[in-house]
């Protein structure tokens, strides 16, 4: 299973999100069937690690690695099995760079897979508080744990 975490600028939600679920997926010994990786919409922050106080806040939460951020491109759609807007913004961005209108599919919301919140958005941090980017990182926490259930069942997808 290969999943894609977008945002707006890669450097706080998609990130995070990334981080996140590679982490879960190592504990459970699934990470050598998955590709994680994310992507954001906009290309100002391209090459950047995330932002420092996300960086802050996953590493309060012993999640010490992250990736550098980079723009997602229409050739996502075939390299990756889902891709995973973390708001609608994002979403109306992709369905924008959809290759093909069957790819359409390989969309979601990322809230989709929560089990324990009822947003239906990850809420962008960046003009936020401490407090924004620690509940972003618990909504994907929450993400994350849904996708694990969803591989494990064998449900992702189908
Ligand atoms: P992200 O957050 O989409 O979660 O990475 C943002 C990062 C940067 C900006 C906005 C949101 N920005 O305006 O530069």
């Amino acid at each position: 299973m290969r999943l894609l975490f977008v945002c707006l600028g890669n450097i706080c939600r998609s990130p995070a999100a990334e981080t996140v679920l590679r982490e879960l997926l190592d504990r459970e010994g699934l990470s050598s069937s998955s590709t994680v990786d994310s992507a954001g919409t906009t290309g100002y922050h391209i090459g950047e690690e995330p932002d420092p106080r996300m960086r802050q806040e996953l590493a309060q939460r012993g999640y010490k690695q992250w990736s550098r951020a980079r723009l997602v491109e229409a050739k996502d759609f075939y390299d990756f099995d889902i891709i995973l807007a973390m708001d609608q913004q994002n979403m109306r961005e992709l369905r924008r760079l959809c290759p093909k209108p069957e790819l359409l599919s390989k969309l979601r919301l990322a809230c989709s897979f929560c089990s324990r919140h009822h947003d239906s958005e990850v809420p962008d941090p960046y003009y936020g508080s401490k407090s924004d980017f620690a509940y972003v990182v618990t909504l994907v926490e929450d993400i994350s744990e849904g996708i694990i259930q969803n591989l494990k069942q064998k449900t992702l997808l189908t």
